[in-house]
């Protein structure tokens, strides 16, 4: 598979980053995952939009977006797939060992895109819906930044995991925050609640479009914290992520939210399809 390293289209067997560059030693640097639907990348503008703040946020410029998209566009050519997830991290860069960060610009980003196949999230399951557990948000607070760093989520995913879920959603002071890689709705009495956008959240490219596309077809929305409880008590609860697409849950800690799938939940679910796939 030919990926881009920095200016250069190499099979991934030869793709090498130092063992002097930042994102190894410190977890040092950005991510974007773009969901491609038919050659086509979903939402483009508002993924280079959030790698801008995030790059920002850790005191990075931002990379030209042009060169980006021309990357992007040579990566999709050797694409067949129907679906693939584009991949886009950018790191400080390559320097001797230490803790400070090089002042912006003298030194040259690490840069990798990638572009694989990824399956569909298969019908049953989505029919089914999924498990979930809580889990403390022991995260930074800086949780908006889309940083490489992802160490508590890979924990807390792993926990999940052992105990037969398939993910983990994180409650920080009583409220929920949102999952390790896709945002958190609950809906009550046809009113969808998901968590403010505050520094203890990604904001989704999905969670927006998912909103938008709600209020659109008559779906009143409130961002405001909830509890445990109250996604414990709601009539249907559904993740939200690039990948993730939206994905209805039906057990949160062993709470049942509903036998299956939730109307609501499925019907986002249709019109986000129909969106990406421009049907
Ligand atoms: C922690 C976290 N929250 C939410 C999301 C969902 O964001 P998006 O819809 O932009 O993929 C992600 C995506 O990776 C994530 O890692």
């Amino acid at each position: 598979m030919q990926v881009y390293l920095n200016g250069q289209y190499v099979d991934d067997r030869d793709a090498w980053v130092s063992i002097d560059d930042r994102g190894f030693l410190f977890g040092d640097g950005v991510y974007e995952v773009v969901h491609i639907y038919q050659q086509r990348p979903f939402e483009w503008e508002r993924h280079m939009a959030r790698l801008e703040r995030s790059l920002i946020g850790i005191g990075m410029h931002m990379v030209n977006a042009e060169e980006l998209a021309a990357v992007r566009d040579r990566l999709l050519r050797g694409t067949e797939s129907p679906e693939a997830a584009l991949y886009i991290q950018i790191t400080r860069g390559t320097q001797k060992r230490s803790h400070a960060p090089p002042a912006p610009g003298t030194i040259e980003p690490t840069v990798l895109m990638w572009v694989r196949p990824v399956d569909p999230i298969p019908s049953d399951t989505v029919r089914q819906g999924v498990r979930m557990i809580t889990v403390p948000d022991d995260r930074w607070a800086k949780v908006w930044i889309k940083t490489i760093g992802l160490l508590p989520n890979v924990l807390a995913k792993g926990r999940a995991l052992e105990r037969g879920a398939f993910d983990a959603i994180f409650v920080r002071d009583g409220m929920v925050t949102e999952a390790t890689s896709a945002n958190v709705f609950r809906v009550k009495d046809g009113v969808l609640f998901t968590a403010p956008v505050t520094n203890y959240i990604l904001p989704g490219v999905t969670r927006a479009v998912v909103i938008e596309l709600a209020r659109l077809h008559g779906y009143p929305v409130v961002e405001e914290p909830f509890s445990v409880d109250a996604l414990y008590e709601a009539d249907e609860v559904f993740l939200t992520g690039t990948l993730t697409e939206v994905l209805p849950v039906t057990e949160i800690d062993g709470h049942s939210i509903g036998a299956e799938a939730g109307p609501i939940a499925l019907r986002l679910l249709e019109l986000l399809h129909e969106r990406a796939r421009g049907s």
